[in-house]
């Protein structure tokens, strides 16, 4: 990544867009829909190919707020058909089942709809349907002049080989965690918050029906182990492990003896057991940049702030954040209404600061009873047993966990 202050990286014809977003995930497609929706022109530019972006699993829960979010701004019309929406959710402890019914407590409930199903949703929809450019297969993108009026964006043309440059009126950066827009920013003039879990999570793809008919969160002394429906003939596994963690030390019988013990509880139904066709360790760690813009460059999802997958909010943040981008956009490209641009990275943090908090106060009672410390192992389970017993409790977790009490 480097950030010049001039476009003279030799392209032959340079072209202006309004807007050039970088990364096509669910941040980059929802505010180059939006834009296109307001008649405002954009290029997305994007890495890999349309094939690969469009089977990428990765998240798979989608918060009431951001449906509605969607289907305002036309979105959510394949969504609403296809996705499961779900009540309730399990915890497992103490060698027994507790239902937690959210939807009962708030009136809101869960979508799960795998990010793949969305973004091809959203790449048509923007590609196809609203006639938006986009560039796929893009390589080393840099950005260039952004402390100036005229920024611009260079990338290496698949086709040709060659650095085209295009100028941008604004730079949305939606390139993800391990992009380049972040790095453009200046460090003196940016914060970077981390924390680091010290745990890793085995995550799992088995191809097997569902063995419960919601998602189950199981917390125990060898470790947290989570289930979640991704269809009927697909479901995602989760199982705490060291950080770094070789999958390879994972083989099928392992995996299977780990979640039997994990998820076990009286009454319930036996895992379905199937061939794992996806075996990653992720290590449990999160970060916020603030504030989330320069000049002319905002930066969106998770390039801007990464979410472990803890309390499932990582599509949700990227999701917001588009919300509040494009729709800043848009007023300032078409009114001249700066002032949703100028409060966008506050707009965001508050949302972003609050799903940190939920996600650290969640790991603490995933991962306390397997820290080998009795006194975590016991809080957590006091913070456990409190969903059950104290209906204020229970309101407010359910607030949380539905991402409705930042006013979604
Ligand atoms: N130039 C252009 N595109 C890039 C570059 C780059 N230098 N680097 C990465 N990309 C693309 C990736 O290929 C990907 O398609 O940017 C896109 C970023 O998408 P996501 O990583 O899905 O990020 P975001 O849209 O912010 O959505 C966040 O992703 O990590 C999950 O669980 C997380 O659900 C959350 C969601």
């Amino acid at each position: 990544m480097t950030v010049s202050a001039s476009g003279d990286a030799g392209s032959p014809a340079p072209h202006r867009f309004p807007v050039v977003v970088v990364g096509a995930g669910p941040a980059g497609l929802t505010v180059g829909n939006i834009l296109r929706a307001a008649g405002v022109d954009c290029l997305v530019l994007e890495t890999g190919s349309r094939a690969a972006v469009e089977r990428r699993p990765r998240a798979g829960v989608v918060e009431e707020w951001a449906v509605r979010g969607l289907e305002r701004r036309g979105l959510a019309r394949v969504l609403l058909g296809r996705a499961q929406r779900h009540t309730e959710c399990e915890f497992r402890f103490g060698g027994e089942r507790h239902r937690f019914r959210y939807t009962e407590l708030t009136g809101h409930h869960h979508f799960v709809y795998p990010q793949q199903f969305l973004v091809t949703d959203l790449v048509r929809e923007y590609a196809d349907v609203r006639g938006g450019e986009i560039r796929f297969g893009v390589r080393d993108v840099r950005l260039h002049g952004l402390d100036t009026d005229r920024p611009s964006v260079s990338y290496l043309c698949p086709d040709s080989g060659g650095r085209r440059v295009v100028h941008a009126g604004f730079i949305a950066g939606c390139d993800g965690a391990h992009g380049v827009t972040r790095a453009a920013l200046p460090p003196a003039r940016t914060r970077v918050a981390r924390f680091d879990y010290g745990v890793g999570w085995l995550a799992l793809l088995a191809e097997a029906p569902p063995s419960c008919d919601c998602v189950v969160f199981g917390t125990h002394p060898r470790g947290f182990a989570g289930h979640m429906q991704r269809g009927p003939d697909v479901t995602r596994y989760y199982l705490q492990c060291p950080p770094g963690d070789d999958p390879e030390n994972w083989p099928h019988e392992r995996v299977w003896a780990e979640l039997r013990e994990r998820l076990g509880a009286a009454g319930a139904p036996p895992l379905n057991e199937g061939r794992l066709i996806e075996k990653r360790v992720l290590d449990m760690r999160n970060h916020v940049v603030e504030p989330m813009a320069y000049g002319r460059l905002f930066l969106a999802g998770d390039a801007a702030h990464l979410t472990a997958p803890i309390a499932a909010k990582g599509m949700n943040l990227a999701l917001h954040d588009a919300f509040l981008l494009g729709d800043a956009l848009v007023a300032r490209l078409t009114e001249g209404d700066g002032r949703g641009l100028s409060g966008y990275s506050a707009a965001c943090l508050a949302r972003v600061w609050d799903y940190q908090e939920f996600s650290q106060w969640l790991s603490e009672v995933y991962h306390g009873p397997a820290s080998a410390d009795p006194y975590r192992a016991g809080t957590a389970l006091a913070r456990l047993r409190r969903l059950f017993d104290s209906p204020v409790a229970a309101a407010a977790f359910a607030e949380q966990y539905l991402g409705t009490t930042t006013g979604g």
